[in-house]
């Protein structure tokens, strides 16, 4: 190892920043055995740091100008986790056209700016990874983009917001209030700046455009993701959903089929004896089904300081074993060479097929069961499995839950409006989609 140390530029010195500059002076003698080469970080940008932080590392000059990090000519990679698009934005793309490597955790840029980045990376012949973008420290986009390099992936299906499985966990285990959960989780550092990016499942969305497009080999499509939150879920959804065997996660489902991707974040029923309906807390987990390999599983931590680090970590040491290999023949941004991304066509949310979970506030009277199953039936929607409750005393509503075979989503939106317009039905129908995951 003969070489002089690669110098780095860190941009941001927050949870994963911090992380970052201590895994990396910690484990200094191994990740150079590893990379054939010393790494360090010259320079960081940062408003606010904690001190223990960048005790590690010798020599660092501390700006709060980022793009003086970005404009440093012996800068060689720029690790980006500042987060947000802009100016996240401008500052990866300054430091392309400088010539430098680019290492992010940041999803929201990759998911709503990667085609353009991935083509000024091009262009310019320097490398863009972004590991700790999906799943934290899971090294899913290297197990998809390389280790499945063989097979048609068929789908894959993930826990991919730590944020939102700590909430749903919390409610099942504990009982707990939505609120009351979701501050531990932002206490504990793992919500986004603004934590209705986790609920609402904008930040698995984020991450599902990322894995469709390793997956499929089609361009990033942010805005045709479908998103649904998990505010709506209610403790009783959580518990009938038991009852039946099932348990909600907040899913990322992407899946290909001849009639065009599936790109979907919303809260999901899953067999409670499936190992990913098992993963609880803060853990993430990606679910991948290749036609060679057939389902395959991976877990561990999405969130948090030195698990996202692992995975920030990781890509410099990729970036730094690569540094001399012809820009050609390195591993494509999107898994599938730049010239070979297809155009085929996301599907919207009406023409995706699942199952359902149906919840309706009936009323104790004779017939209203014949009325819904009618509807059902009219509209050729199979009834698997159905659940009325006993009234409370005193009360003349019921629960009535239901669970359907797969249907097009449009097809059951019209049977839901039609029961909603019964006057036997109160309010809205619940409705939660089901998916088997099955291999
Ligand atoms: N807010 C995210 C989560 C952080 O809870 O999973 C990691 O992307």
């Amino acid at each position: 190892m003969g070489l002089e140390p690669v110098k780095v530029g860190l941009l941001g010195l927050g949870t994963v920043g911090g992380g970052t500059a201590n895994v990396l002076a910690r484990n200094a003698r191994e990740i150079a055995r590893r990379a054939g080469r010393g790494i360090r970080i010259t320079r960081a940008a940062a408003r606010e740091y904690r001190a223990e932080d960048i005790s590690g590392i010798e020599d660092i000059q501390i700006t709060e100008d980022a793009f003086e990090v970005v404009n440093a000519p012996e800068i060689e990679i720029v690790i980006e986790l500042i987060g947000g698009c802009s100016p996240a934005r401008e500052l990866v793309l300054r430091a392309i056209e400088n010539g430098k490597h680019v290492v992010t955790a940041n999803k929201a840029l990759i998911a709503l700016h990667g085609n353009e980045i991935f083509a000024a990376a091009k262009a310019k012949g320097v490398m863009v990874a972004f590991e700790a973008a999906v799943a934290g420290g899971i090294p899913i986009i290297k197990a998809i983009r390389e280790g499945l390099a063989a097979n048609h992936i068929d789908w894959a299906a993930g826990i991919i917001n730590g944020t939102g499985n700590y909430i749903l966990t919390e409610m099942r285990d504990k009982g707990r209030a939505f609120s009351e959960a979701l501050a531990e989780a932002q206490d504990l550092g793992y919500a986004e700046a603004d934590p209705t990016f986790d609920v609402e499942g904008i930040d698995a969305a984020h991450k599902l455009t990322i894995l469709a497009s390793i997956a499929f080999g089609i361009p990033l499509q942010f805005d045709k993701t479908y998103t649904e939150g998990i505010t709506k879920i209610e403790p009783q959804d959580v518990a009938y959903a038991g009852t039946l065997g099932y348990r909600i996660k907040h899913l990322g489902i992407a899946r290909k089929s001849d009639r065009g991707v599936e790109m979907r974040v919303h809260p999901t029923l899953i067999p409670e004896r499936r190992l990913i309906a098992n993963v609880d807390g803060v853990m993430n987990a990606v679910l991948v089904k290749g036609d060679a390999v057939g389902p395959t599983l991976y877990y561990g931590a999405g969130a948090g300081s030195e698990p996202t680090a692992s995975a920030v970590v990781a890509d410099v040491v990729d970036v730094v074993r690569a540094l001399t290999t012809d820009p050609d023949n390195r591993v494509p941004h999107l898994a599938f060479q730049a010239e070979e991304l297809s155009d085929v066509p996301v599907l919207p949310i009406d023409e995706v097929e699942t199952a359902y979970y149906l919840r309706l506030q009936v009323r104790d009277q004779p017939g209203v069961m014949a009325q819904i199953a009618g509807i059902l039936g009219d509209a050729g929607i199979s009834i698997e499995a159905i659940q009325q409750k006993e009234p409370l005393e005193g009360e003349t509503d019921v629960p009535l839950v239901l669970l359907t075979r797969r249907v097009l989503e449009r097809h059951m939106n019209r049977a839901i409006g039609q029961m909603e317009n019964l006057d036997s039905v109160e309010g809205r129908v619940m409705r939660i989609r089901v998916e088997q995951l099955a291999g």
